[in-house]
């Protein structure tokens, strides 16, 4: 066992952290690249129109340099490219990541790329991006590691460069608009019959142990936006459980 100070060890709050962002990453990895070959066909009206909202707030310009945090098969990071940006992909899934870039291959788009890395420990340049986006990935992350990642972000982008998230975002049914999103979905999934009981049995056993599905609110989205340094802080809600929260690093 080390003595280093400031070297997390067994017995060390840090050391337990470390260990539950480990297995957290793990079983993200695990669960997406089984979802890996069939994600990209999820386009219901919400997750569409969520998406659309995210891509018109980045109001990307053609040799912008984004980062997507999460990107799955591509969603946002092709459309993104379509535009005209240079993009990288950031999925902790190598399934997906190779989804994306296979796509992006098929349409002539050689400015996005790909990195398979779990976005707690990504490492990009200082002040060297212009958007970091995310679409319905960062609701994934423990708690301490959403705060980290907003902060690394800040890092990330040049003076006057903009997060986005949009993203599952809901408390656990401490408040009235809370407890409308949970009804509305659960009204939703049982319409399906027996299929749907045991997609709500499943989603409230998650949701209620937070093992893979861990959303805030938009305000404590805000919150840590605010703490990590961003300004102008934006929230629009696009579906009954979905948000776009978009802030901008300070210009100088
Ligand atoms: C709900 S899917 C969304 C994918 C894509 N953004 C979209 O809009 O279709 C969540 C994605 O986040 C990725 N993901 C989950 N946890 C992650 C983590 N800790 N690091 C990197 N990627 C992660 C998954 O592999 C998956 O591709």
């Amino acid at each position: 066992m080390s003595n280093v100070p400031g070297e997390s060890t067994p017995a060390s709050p840090s050391w337990g952290k470390k260990q539950s962002t480990r297995l957290s990453i793990a079983t993200q990895r695990r669960t997406w690249t089984r979802r890996a070959d069939t994600w990209d066909r999820h386009n219901d009206v919400g997750m569409t129109k969520v998406a659309a909202k995210a891509i018109e707030v980045a109001d990307v310009k053609p040799g912008m340099v984004c980062v997507d945090l999460g990107c799955g098969g591509g969603r946002l990071a092709l459309e993104l490219a379509r535009r005209g940006a240079s993009v990288i992909g950031v999925d902790v899934s190598a399934a997906m990541v190779d989804r994306m870039i296979a796509q992006a291959k098929s349409e002539g788009l050689d400015q996005v790329s790909g990195v398979v890395s779990p976005i707690e420990h990504l490492k990009i340049d200082p002040s060297s991006v212009d958007l970091v986006i995310s679409n319905y990935a960062l609701h994934h992350l423990l708690d301490a590691d959403k705060a980290k990642v907003v902060t690394a972000a800040f890092g990330w982008l040049r003076p006057g460069g903009v997060l986005i998230n949009s993203d599952m975002m809901l408390g656990r049914g401490a408040t009235t608009e809370d407890r409308q999103v949970i009804a509305s979905k659960i009204k939703v999934m049982a319409k399906k019959g027996i299929p749907g009981y045991w997609r709500i049995l499943k989603n409230a056993g998650r949701y209620i142990f937070r093992l893979r599905e861990r959303p805030i609110t938009p305000d404590a989205w805000m919150r840590l936006y605010g703490a990590a340094g961003f300004v102008e802080l934006a929230s629009v809600n696009v579906v009954a459980e979905a948000n776009v929260v978009k802030g901008v690093k300070p210009r100088g």
